[in-house]
């Protein structure tokens, strides 16, 4: 069903906080003839601490992004630095036995202790606090799973509590924590970072689209400006991967959206990280934004494209905070897609042993702070041929039988039913019905076309036949954007790729 939006106290546009009063620089694509010893694919997190990690070992690193740095997912985080990647080390033991359990923690611990040194080293002006990462639940079958959370915690070896509530004012029956976890701003520790790098010879290019990848022991980064940069070694580090390399990932992983308010609060907030153990998932935290404190509340998560009045989910975030808090004011709005693997554990690492000089780092559920360290860590190692323990548990070409098959099989039949189920879905609504601000699959000669209504009545038409393998999008109101039930991409109101894996736009239909 479509409607007209009132925005109810929340900011129009959705937009993260985190580029707000910062000096981003900016760069020009790439245009040059050059060589390189590692390429990189993708200007987040990932791919500024690969690219440090390997300039400060004194290799020619060139970092390419399809559009602005810091933009993608990194630009839309939460920033929780931690390795309390919700309930998952319980599961671990149970699909992957304690030692490589213990790989997964000791992995992310390792990555949130150098997020922590490298600022402080530093003296980054990058807001990070100690702060414990809390689970809560107020629901008799997650007390028990947390229980279970907590017998892998001991078993682990993890600093961690636990206690019958919480300290925020909310029903709660019980709580497990992971002590000595951080906050940060990800912008201000990137930049850092990436400035370092610059200094010594890094080179950043963005506006400037990596297609393809020709392997071989010089490996050829191919851009949709026909560019092919020559380079020893190329790392995928876009979010969803640029390059397949026969891998199938749209087919071994899903994509899920959720929400983020910045909102001032009427009352204090309690010292802490918090996560509710069962759904509507509910994240919070505190950052400090023009010297005064905002609260981050997140959640409401849906697998991408199945959801068309998607500001409904921001309207629950201001509900929970109003009820549990008393909002103040919202500063900001924005909401972020994150990608879940079969198994849970991330993709990094080489894609195979045929491409053997060829690296991705994807999945990384919704943990980007931690697992784009590991994930920077891990293929540095790799390709600056150290030791790498945690090589094995990440590998992309891992296949875990439990639980990898039932979630196989249940993402494909969910494909191949919204494949069908889309091309049938009957339309009524016409053009003439949109309200401004408005988007809707409509019909149009009887054809279904995808049309958006802008604030001064102009329409913007799109097929919705998903570019990738042909599903049909569907409209997210909150961002405006066509979205993929089938594989997660999404398309902007011209059609454009806002994200992978299709890699070419929607057709116009037309504009007026
Ligand atoms: Fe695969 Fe649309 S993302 S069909």
């Amino acid at each position: 069903m479509n409607e007209k939006i009132d925005y109810n106290g929340l900011p129009k546009h959705s937009k993260p906080m985190w580029r707000s009063g910062l000096n981003v620089p900016s760069f020009q694509p790439y245009t040059e003839d050059e060589e390189f010893d590692v390429v990189i694919v993708g200007a987040g997190i990932t791919g500024i601490s690969t690219a440090y990690f390997l300039t400060q070992a004194g290799m020619k690193v060139a970092i390419l992004d399809a559009n602005k740095i810091l933009n993608g997912t990194t630009g839309h985080t939460t920033a929780k630095v931690t390795a309390q990647h919700d309930l998952i080390y319980d599961e671990l033991i149970q699909n992957f036995g304690l030692e490589k359990a213990r790989i997964y923690y000791e992995s992310s611990k390792d990555a949130m202790d150098f997020v922590k040194k490298y600022s402080t080293d530093n003296q980054i002006d990058c807001n990070l606090e100690i702060r414990d990462a809390i689970i809560y639940t107020n629901s008799d079958q997650y007390v028990n799973n947390l229980h279970k959370e907590l017998k892998a915690y001991d078993l682990l070896g993890i600093d961690s509590a636990s206690s019958e509530s919480t300290a925020l004012p909310l029903q709660s029956k019980f709580s497990i924590s992971m002590k000595n976890q951080a906050q940060f701003h990800p912008l201000k520790y990137l930049i850092h970072m990436l400035k370092e790098s610059i200094e010594i010879g890094l080179r950043v290019y963005e506006e400037t689209v990596a297609i393809d990848v020709e392997p071989g022991k010089i490996a050829q980064v191919i851009t949709q400006s026909g560019k092919r940069i020559k380079c020893k070694h190329v790392v995928s580090a876009s979010h969803f991967p640029f390059y397949d390399g026969m891998k199938l990932f749209f087919a071994k992983m899903h994509a899920d959206r959720s929400y983020v308010l910045a909102a001032k609060l009427k009352s204090p907030f309690p010292k802490g990280m918090y996560l509710s153990a069962e759904d509507p998932k509910r994240s919070l935290r505190t950052i400090q934004y023009n010297n005064e404190e905002l609260v981050l509340i997140g959640g409401e998560g849906h697998k991408t494209g199945v959801e068309t009045r998607t500001m409904s989910f921001y309207e629950n975030l201001k509900q929970f905070g109003d009820e549990v808090f008393g909002i103040d004011d919202v500063k900001y709005r924005w909401s972020t897609q994150d990608l879940v693997t079969l198994d849970n554990v991330p993709y990094i690492g080489r894609y195979s042993e045929n491409h053997h000089n060829i690296y991705v780092a994807t999945g990384f559920r919704k943990w980007g702070m931690t697992n784009g360290t590991v994930s920077a860590k891990l293929i540095s190692n790799l390709i600056l041929e150290k030791d790498a323990p945690n090589a094995e548990l990440f590998s992309p070409s891992r296949f875990q039988a439990n639980p990898s098959i039932k979630h196989f099989l249940m993402q494909n039949i969910d494909v191949a039913k919204h494949l069908i189920e889309g091309k049938l879905e009957p339309v009524s609504r016409k053009i003439e019905e949109l309200y401004n601000d408005e988007g809707s699959v409509v019909s149009l000669d009887g054809k279904r076309v995808g049309a958006y209504k802008d604030v001064n009545g102009k329409v913007h038409c799109v097929d919705t036949t998903c570019t990738h393998l042909g599903c049909e999008v569907e409209w997210n109101n909150g961002e405006k954007s066509w979205d993929c039930p089938c594989h997660g991409s999404r398309f902007s109101i011209y059609g454009e790729v806002l994200e992978g894996p299709a890699d070419q736009p929607l057709k116009q239909v037309f504009t007026q």
